[in-house]
């Protein structure tokens, strides 16, 4: 198995930049602060903030991603910003099909592997969301939802070689902004990453041309919801967890740097 290097990427989702680039953050200035958010040598940083928040962040030499981007180019869209305008403002990095986005705006399958096309027609490389809510789960569907989610996108994929990310975020344990919220249990969250890395594989055998490529079966697959850096050393030394999506804890650049720090311990 390819040893994948561990990603850690900050959503800040609707939340002002944490480090106020000039205030301080629990009596540190917001330069040293903000290292937090650089990654290591063994571990890849990202930071998604609002779209307001975008410029500053880039300026402070950070690796930044936008939280959505349209599939189109530009058009009648009141308030939505394009994948390409999201590039063309500095992002290496998208999120695609957040089950906040999902939820809030209605986002589809078929809409979010069009976002991901678009991502990549654009250069930017996809972080796609995909997990069940707690209805899906106590049903028994978790896999079926799951499997759902990516067929779509793998499906559409112009090659085995396109960058993606998978970020795999059950929606019952998305804090929700409660610190206390539980996240899954590494146990659990270890079973539905082996999943997913077993229907990326099986992606690939459906196209005998592209044998000799990896491609996407040695995508990242980062867990999300309610990651934190007392549970962070339980989930990231599970073989396949290669990261996290975090939300709350990710507003606080001290706790964001701890779970960094136990990433690189196990990258
Ligand atoms: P959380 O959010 O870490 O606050 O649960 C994760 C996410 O929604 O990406």
């Amino acid at each position: 198995m390819t040893k994948r290097k561990k990603l850690i990427a900050a959503n800040w989702k609707m939340y002002p930049a944490p480090v106020a680039l000039g205030a301080p953050v629990q009596g540190k200035p917001s330069m040293e602060a903000l290292k937090a958010y650089r990654g290591t040598p063994e571990v890849d940083a990202i930071v998604f903030p609002t779209f307001l928040d975008i410029p500053k962040v880039l300026k402070a030499g950070l690796i930044v991603g936008a939280q959505y981007g349209h599939p189109e180019e530009s058009g009648a869209h009141t308030g939505d910003v394009s994948m390409k305008m999201v590039k063309d403002a500095g992002c290496t990095h998208v999120l695609c099909g957040h089950s906040e986005r999902r939820k809030d705006h209605g986002e589809t399958n078929t809409f979010v592997a069009a976002q991901v096309l678009s991502a990549l027609k654009n250069d930017l490389h996809p972080i796609l969301c995909i997990g069940e809510t707690w209805e899906e789960k106590k049903a028994g569907h978790s896999k079926k939802v799951v499997q759902e989610q990516l067929d779509i996108v793998l499906r559409a994929l112009p090659s085995h070689d396109s960058p993606l990310t998978i970020a795999y975020e059950p929606v019952w344990a998305i804090s929700g902004g409660d610190a206390t919220k539980p996240a899954a249990s590494a146990a659990e969250a270890e079973e539905m990453h082996a999943f997913i890395r077993e229907l990326l594989k099986a992606s690939r055998h459906a196209e005998p041309f592209d044998k000799l490529r990896t491609g996407f079966v040695e995508a990242r697959i980062l867990y999300g919801g309610s990651m934190k850096p007392e549970n962070a050393e339980e989930l990231l030394r599970q073989p396949n967890i290669d990261g996290g999506l975090v939300g709350g804890a990710s507003l606080d650049p001290v706790k964001f740097q701890k779970i960094v720090e136990t990433a690189a311990k196990h990258s």
